[in-house]
């Protein structure tokens, strides 16, 4: 191949278009991060250079400005920056003092780092199922999963839809120690009743992972609450737990976000509710299709009360991996968000959780499929991909 041809094919690649090298070969982009790059590449490069220009790389002006616009985005009282959504959770629960002896309720079928973080801080773990149409924890099963160590719940909004919120305020009222955190590590900009999920909780934290809705370019996450006090802890926390330079009041962590990711960040959440509607869109039109095809498979629901960030777009089918290995062939990138509920992890063995413990977590993570999800999929990429599920249920 001549170098040019090379070069046209890689500047299409890294443009993040379908390619088609010969009749039938398509190779479909997952989350298409390259061609947002060229899309804002201009407005990017152009707040990375301030930043390297005024060598402001910790805590510069552009982390401020950040914590301001998020702020702004979804009417927190405050937004507090940090380096990834693991230590986002961190910092929540360290803020709420939860440690070891005590217990932090939460779904199975959710990334790691949400059980993680609570174990790491020495308590335990204690899961409750999942509502089978949103795949977010069953709100009506953790009361009898309460005990006098209870000291928090953690929602995960997963794929980018929140949970029960209202059911999980009666909770709240009924248990009023009880603390709340939502895991909003896929669920940026999506609202339950109009309004961000940071009103339905202490505590919201989210991610900035390069794949997650409202990504940077390393890693990076946030917190927000409207208590004027956790605020305060979590902004020491953050930086070594320290109230003045050198001065520690609290045992904390070195997790700020670098300022060149916030300056990232700003450039993309000036385009974010753009994004989120394109995506909302693309949801949509997954939907129609599936629908139009009578395909044999669960799609996604959404409550009527909620809106999705859709971090990811997953449907359920049977023979799920078959499925999968068919569509890699055909040029269709997938993803399994996850595998394996928590409970039967080999790190949380000393639970002493069992298969059957958490059925519907189980049979969703045998089911669940993630389709390519971004807010320029392309119509055609679309029709290509439901018409090659619908092809492979149908055995045609
Ligand atoms: C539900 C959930 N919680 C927490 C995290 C952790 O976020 P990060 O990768 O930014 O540490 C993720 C990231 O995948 C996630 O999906």
């Amino acid at each position: 191949m001549s170098y040019w041809l090379i070069e046209m094919l890689n500047r299409f690649k890294s443009e993040g278009m379908t390619i088609k090298m010969q009749q039938n070969e398509i190779k479909i982009d997952f989350a298409k991060l390259q061609y947002q790059y060229q899309l804002y590449k201009r407005e990017i490069d152009e707040a990375i250079h301030k930043v390297l220009n005024n060598s402001n790389y910790i805590m510069g002006n552009e982390v401020r400005e950040l914590e301001e616009n998020l702020q702004n985005f979804t009417e927190a009282k405050y937004a507090i920056t940090c380096s990834s959504g693991t230590d986002a959770l961190l910092l929540a629960m360290m803020a709420l003092d939860i440690k070891a002896g005590d217990e932090v309720i939460t779904t199975p079928f959710t990334f790691i780092a949400t059980a993680e973080t609570i174990a790491l801080l020495g308590a335990k773990p204690v899961f409750v199922d999942i509502d089978e149409k949103t795949y977010n924890i069953d709100v009506s099963k953790i009361e009898e999963a309460i005990t006098l160590k209870t000291k928090a719940i953690i929602a995960v909004s997963l794929y980018g839809q929140p949970s029960d919120l209202d059911a999980l305020k009666k909770l709240k009222i009924k248990h009023s120690k009880l603390k709340i955190i939502i895991d909003g590590a896929q669920s940026f900009g999506a609202t339950y009743k109009g309004k961000s999920e940071v009103h339905y909780c202490d505590i919201y934290t989210t991610s900035f992972f390069p794949a997650k809705p409202l990504g940077c370019f390393g890693d990076g996450g946030a917190v927000f609450t409207n208590n004027d006090e956790l605020a305060s802890k979590m902004r020491m926390l953050r930086v070594h737990g320290q109230s003045k330079r050198y001065h520690h009041k609290y045992i904390g962590l070195g997790a700020r976000l670098d300022t060149i990711q916030a300056a990232v960040l700003n450039v993309k959440l000036n385009h974010y509710r753009e994004d989120l509607a394109m995506r909302q869109k693309v949801a949509e039109k997954y939907n129609s299709q599936f629908k139009t095809q009578n395909s044999k498979l669960i799609l996604p629901f959404i409550d009527e009360k909620a809106t999705s960030a859709f971090a990811q777009y997953s449907i359920r089918v049977q023979n799920r991996d078959v499925l999968q290995l068919k569509l890699k062939e055909r040029g269709i990138p997938t993803a399994v968000h996850y595998p394996m509920p928590l409970h039967l992890q080999e790190c949380f063995a000393y639970l002493g959780y069992k298969k059957g413990d958490f059925p519907i977590a189980e049979k969703v993570s045998s089911e669940i499929l993630s389709l390519p999800m971004n807010p320029y999929i392309t119509d055609e990429e679309i029709n290509y991909i439901v018409k090659q599920i619908t092809n492979q249920l149908t055995n045609k």
